[in-house]
Formats: structure tokens, C-alpha cells, sequence
């Protein structure tokens, strides 16, 4: 089992990380870390996530009780939306906020990543919704992002940034690069004209191959055949997410 020194040092790294590839500004973004039933490893608010000590971190319960912090540290202002993702996800054990260029760009135009451009996008995410805007720090985050987080391992949020989680911290932190790969992607095929798209039938066949890997995390290939697959399947739901419906 990793000891909490060696997560609270990951963390740390993983700030570096997301500040060097120019993931966040300024205190921008926030990361946290399921170390227990419940407790849970944050970073403190108003903080660059590039200059992290491990004696930074805060830790709190899955109420957002404050447990323990260090040198007047508060945990970041944003726990609330973390902890409404380890609330609706038992698998979830790591979660990652950031304001990548790309990504944030699609989150202020109010357009999700939806267009199936390249096989590892569609592979990875399927599609990457937006949710509804809420002012930062507030219930309004959580409860925007609640509608996706059960179907899906990455949301934008729109006017603000996206938000990313999974089984590990190195796995959470890898889907928001790739997020901003993708988001950087679909922005520069389109200054290139219109992104010729994989077909409805080239989707299927890679949501094929993916239930067949027996990839982990939430996808719309795993929300049943087609025809069930309601709203959340961007194979054959007619775009429905960039309508609004
Ligand atoms: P914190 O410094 O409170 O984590 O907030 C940063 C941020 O990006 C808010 O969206």
C-alpha cells in the first residue's frame, strides 16, 4: 500500500505537472486524493499548484470536516465539487481540477467534445460534456456536475474549466491531459475547415474494441447497446448535449 508521505509527494508532483504544461495560472486548479474510508488529501486554496510542499496539503473527511492542516492552510475552495464526485463514484479515488487553454476555450463557448475526430479520443471519453455553469466554491459546481459524473470520467465546466478522475492520481492526471489534447485537436481541424469525423459505424466498432480491453472508468460504450443507451451514447444520440437537451 502506498503510505500517505509517498501520496502527499504525488500530489505535489502532479501540481508541478499541470502548472509546467501550462494547465493552470496564477492558484489556479486543485487536486485531491481518497487516502481512506474517509479521509481525503487536497491542496490548500490560493496556492500554485507548481510550488507545493507535501506539508501544504490539507485533510479533510467526506463531509469537508477539516482533519488537519499546516501553517494556516485551508483546503481548497472547490472540495465541495471533489467530494460529490467520491460521493456518486465509490471507484473514484483521485480527482483533478484545471483550467487547460483548449478545454477552458470549448468551456466558455459553451461547446462540448463531442466530435469523433480521432480513434484515442473517442476511445478514451466517447464524448466530454459540459456542465451547466455555477459560480466557483458554490453547491452550483457539484450539483451541475452530478448529471454526468455516473456516465462519464471527464466534464467541462462551462465558463470555468474541466474536471477529471479515476481509480489513481496518475490516471486522473492523464485524462486531463488527454482532455486538453483532444480540446486541442478539434480547435485547430477546425481553423482547418470542417473535422472530417469517424462515422456513426466507426464509433460503434471503437466502443467495441474498448468494452472488449475491459477498460475501467465510466464511457458511453458501457451504457448498454444503442438502442438503450438514451442521451449519454454520442454514436447515435444526434448530438443531444450540444442542444442543450
Ligand atoms: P482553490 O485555490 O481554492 O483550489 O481554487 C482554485 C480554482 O481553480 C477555483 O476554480
Amino acid at each position: 500500500m502506498v503510505s500517505e508521505d509517498e501520496i502527499r509527494k504525488q500530489i505535489c508532483e502532479i501540481g508541478k505537472r499541470m502548472y509546467d504544461r501550462n494547465m493552470v495560472a496564477a492558484n489556479d486548479g486543485n487536486i485531491s486524493v481518497k487516502i481512506s474510508d474517509n479521509e481525503i488529501l487536497c491542496t490548500p486554496t490560493g496556492v500554485s499548484k507548481g510550488f507545493l510542499s507535501p506539508g501544504d496539503l490539507c485533510k479533510v473527511d467526506t463531509k469537508g470536516n477539516v482533519i488537519q492542516t499546516n501553517s494556516g492552510r485551508m483546503p481548497s475552495s472547490e472540495m465541495k465539487m471533489h467530494l460529490r464526485v467520491y460521493e456518486e463514484r465509490p471507484d473514484v479515488k483521485a480527482v483533478v481540477h484545471a483550467h487547460p487553454v483548449y478545454a477552458t476555450t470549448f468551456a466558455v463557448a459553451n461547446i462540448p467534445l463531442s466530435q469523433p475526430i480521432m480513434p484515442e479520443t473517442v476511445i478514451n471519453f466517447g464524448c466530454v460534456p459540459i456542465a451547466k455553469y455555477g459560480r466557483p466554491s458554490t453547491m452550483e459546481i457539484p450539483d451541475a456536475v452530478s448529471e454526468f459524473v455516473s456516465y462519464f470520467d471527464a466534464v467541462l465546466l462551462e465558463k470555468h474549466g474541466a474536471l477529471t478522475y479515476s481509480d489513481s492520481l496518475e490516471a486522473a492526471y492523464m485524462k486531463m491531459e488527454s482532455v486538453e489534447f483532444y480540446a486541442q485537436l478539434l480547435y485547430q481541424s477546425k481553423l482547418l475547415g470542417v473535422p472530417r469525423e469517424l462515422t456513426p459505424g466507426q464509433m460503434e466498432e471503437l466502443y467495441e474494441l474498448r468494452r472488449q480491453s475491459g477498460m475501467q472508468g465510466r464511457h458511453p460504450a458501457n451504457l448498454g447497446e444503442p438502442a438503450d443507451a438514451c442521451r449519454f451514447h454520442c454514436a447515435n444520440c444526434g448530438r443531444k448535449c450540444e442542444k442543450g437537451d
